[in-house]
């Protein structure tokens, strides 16, 4: 595995564990090192080398180390409860021949290529089919030209891609080498704010611009703190809602809809079966848009979309907004950037600190306030990246 590949299926895994220090949240990387530290000390006593760091298991997880040695692995597969190394995505300290995520020359074992459970102390069931309504009717698969949700899919190390969404990914590495870690902390921010907010009472979501389903996804995150938590995903990608429709399986407590709907038409998103049927209109909702809102090229456009969105939405509701940003970036990147988007290679519109406030305009903010993404109540234990290895701003508002 080269570097910048980065290792989804040991944070898969490590998303399956709990937290033992805090209630309904997932195993930090901190934690992870602490119990594969034990274990270590008790297969191997007195080798203290052996000791693992939380920045070590990040490295590892964004594929910026080298492989660990076979003690190290041993020690991680109890920890993490693995039957072999290739579950872990853990090789031998060479690389393997072929590209894991990229053109499928080594295609990892079939029980491998399963999409990931759903945590096994939560107790799931699949709803009966009870909407899925689509609100943009008519969109086909165009498998030809990349599609924003596969591109992520693929900079996230996911499986749901195809060539062209991997040429525009690899595009984009290209020039920017930090987009791997932009993604994934993109996906971290939303999960950390959907926790925050169930925390605070929430217990509806409506997630626009869902993307493929991914471990710490919206209903697993807030049905993790309260299992009555009602989630509908929208995206307009029909291939992003086939996985959706496939995957996303709710706590028999709450419920989980969907609905393949335009932000760009928040009324079609609104009077969606999907979005009627699943939300009591007397209880505040979270309308989540985690990176989506840079895919809408004119400011106007988006204003409206969001206005229009968060009117009918009861006092209390909060807002979540994620957005590329070109604010901290080096004139290099800058150029880049720019070049790429006059072409259309990069399907995003960076906008400025003070544009995406605008899009803010009359919620009160959650301290930090409008920062960026893992600047937002980061995991103590975690380094901060600095903010142009990320590009991408952050807040939460209330309604009020
Ligand atoms: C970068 S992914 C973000 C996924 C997730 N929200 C997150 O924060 O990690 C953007 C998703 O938004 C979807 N999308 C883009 N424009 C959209 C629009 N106008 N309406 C609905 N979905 C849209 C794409 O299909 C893609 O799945």
């Amino acid at each position: 595995v080269t570097n910048n590949e980065r290792n989804t299926k040991l944070e898969d895994h490590r998303m399956r564990l709990w937290s033992p220090k805090h209630p309904g949240r997932k195993m930090s990387r901190a934690e992870l090192a602490t119990a594969v530290n034990r274990k270590l000390a008790q297969l191997y006593p007195g080798k203290r080398s052996l000791r693992v760091t939380a920045r070590w298991i990040k490295d590892l997880e964004l594929g910026v180390t080298s492989w660990p040695g076979a003690q190290r692995r041993k020690a991680l597969r109890i920890v993490l409860g693995a039957s072999s190394d290739a579950r872990l995505g853990l090789f031998d300290s060479h690389p393997r021949s072929g590209d894991p995520i990229g053109n499928g020359t080594a295609t990892p074992p079939a029980a491998d290529r399963q999409p990931v459970d759903t945590p096994a102390q939560v107790p799931t069931v699949r709803r009966p089919v009870t909407g899925g309504s689509t609100g943009h009717p008519g969109q086909e698969v165009d498998w030809t030209r990349p599609q924003t949700g596969r591109v992520y899919d693929y900079l996230l190390g996911g499986k749901d891609h195809r060539p062209p969404d991997r040429m525009m990914g690899d595009d984009l590495l290209a020039a920017f080498p930090t987009a791997r870690e932009a993604a994934a902390q993109t996906r971290a921010f939303l999960e950390r704010t959907v926790q925050m907010l169930a925390a605070s009472g929430i217990r509806q979501f409506l997630d626009i611009g869902a993307g493929i389903p991914r471990p710490g996804c919206t209903h697993e995150t807030a049905q993790a703190i309260a299992s009555d938590c009602r989630v509908v995903y929208v995206d307009h990608d029909p291939v992003v809602m086939q996985h959706v429709r496939a995957r996303h399986v709710s706590h028999p407590a709450g419920r989980v809809d969907h609905v393949q709907a335009d932000l760009l038409h928040p009324q079609a998103i609104l009077d969606s079966t999907a979005v009627r049927d699943t939300f009591d209109w007397h209880q505040p909702i979270a309308v989540l848009l985690g990176a989506v809102v840079h895919h809408i090229p004119d400011d106007e456009d988006a204003t409206t979309a969001i206005k229009k969105m968060l009117a009918p939405m009861p006092l209390g509701s909060a807002l979540v907004i994620s957005h590329a940003t070109i604010d901290f970036s080096h004139p290099e990147q800058v150029a880049a950037y720019e070049q790429m988007h006059a072409v259309g290679r990069i399907p995003v519109r960076a906008r400025t600190a003070s544009a995406i406030r605008n899009f803010l305009h009359g919620l009160e903010l959650i301290d930090p306030g409008l920062v960026p993404i893992a600047e937002w109540h980061p995991d103590p234990s975690e380094q901060l990246p600095a903010p142009e290895r990320i590009g991408m701003y952050g807040a939460v508002g209330w309604i009020r």
